[in-house]
């Protein structure tokens, strides 16, 4: 007899998030705001791109897929982020005038982190931080397209934190113990991310928020949650959960390879009028005031 086990934590993400319902509570409610202000910044809305990597020219297009998505962040004013690249790659996506955080990799290279991390500051980046997520691989230390990856222990992240004035973001969190060492050393951020399903089995990042966000309570933490965000319902659950914003991330890649920086930019707007949508219909008026009242759990 065969039977089937699921380990793709994508999967088991996506069951997760759609287990969780919504009540509707429209007495007394009004149309919502979904502006907010995030790392001392206003934004038009709690959602944000992904932190990508390695997206050509779609198209034969002028920009490259990360430009692309990155003057549609600009364009709907929300804080863009970006991952794997080098300086000059990043310097074109600072030259979109988006509000960015670049995401450095775990490279085993840490002088190649630390000039990245530079670069970015000097650059004008609006926060800069680390995807620790990438550090492990099948052979022991990741290697990414080529490049080697390393341990980083709390004083090499602490350091990083140490060197910048920026907000510094530690990206892939997925326990309340690396919560708490993000808080200790100073991060103004973290993402709750299983990096679209590196880890076999990885708990559904709104599955461990709620802990993660007690454990945080009265430090100086924002909380982003990516993995599987592909509407607005996705993003008030999240808020709902405990979570400041939300990213988007692969779901974003079809309007991108269609129409550029145009289908982002729809697409961020239709995600953010389902969130509206969504708040109204459960009596919460500003992004901040949304708590999991309205929810159901299976
Ligand atoms: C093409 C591609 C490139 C990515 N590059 C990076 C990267 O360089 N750094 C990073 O932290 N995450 C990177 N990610 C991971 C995303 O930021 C995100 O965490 C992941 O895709 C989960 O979100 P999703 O399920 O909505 O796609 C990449 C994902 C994709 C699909």
């Amino acid at each position: 007899m065969s039977y089937e086990r699921i380990s793709d934590a994508n999967e088991i993400t996506a069951k997760y998030m759609d287990s969780i319902l919504i009540q509707q509570r429209l007495i007394d409610s009004v149309k919502a705001d979904i502006s907010t202000v995030f790392l001392g910044e206003e934004f038009d809305s709690p959602v944000m791109t992904p932190a990508f990597s390695h997206l050509g020219k779609y198209n034969g297009r002028e920009l490259t897929g990360l430009e692309e998505y990155s003057v549609a962040a600009k364009k709907c004013n929300i804080l863009n982020f970006c991952g794997m690249m080098e300086n000059d790659m990043f310097q074109k996506i600072i030259d979109t005038g988006a509000k960015t955080i670049r995401i450095v990799k775990p490279y085993a290279d840490n002088g190649k982190v630390r000039d990245q991390l530079q670069f970015a500051e000097e650059a004008g980046a609006f926060g800069i931080g680390m995807d620790i997520d990438h550090i492990f691989g099948e052979n022991g230390y990741d290697v990414v397209i080529g490049e080697e990856m390393a341990a980083q222990t709390t004083d090499m992240l602490h350091s990083y934190v140490a060197s910048t004035k920026l907000p510094f973001v530690i990206k892939g969190v997925l326990s309340v113990r690396d919560a708490v060492k993000c808080a200790d050393i100073g991060a103004k951020a973290i993402i709750v991310s299983h990096h679209h399903g590196r880890l076999p089995y990885a708990v559904p990042p709104m599955k461990i928020l709620p802990e993660i966000k007690e454990n945080l309570k009265g430090r100086d933490v924002k909380i982003i949650v990516d993995c599987g965000i592909a509407g607005g319902a996705d993003v008030y659950k999240a808020l709902a959960l405990g979570a400041d914003a939300a990213a988007v991330g692969r779901s974003m890649l079809p309007s991108l390879e269609k129409e550029g920086a145009e289908g982002v930019e729809k697409f961020l707007k239709r995600i953010g009028n389902e969130l509206r949508f969504i708040m109204s219909c459960t009596g919460f008026e500003k992004v901040n005031e949304i708590d999991d009242s309205a929810l159901c759990f299976n």
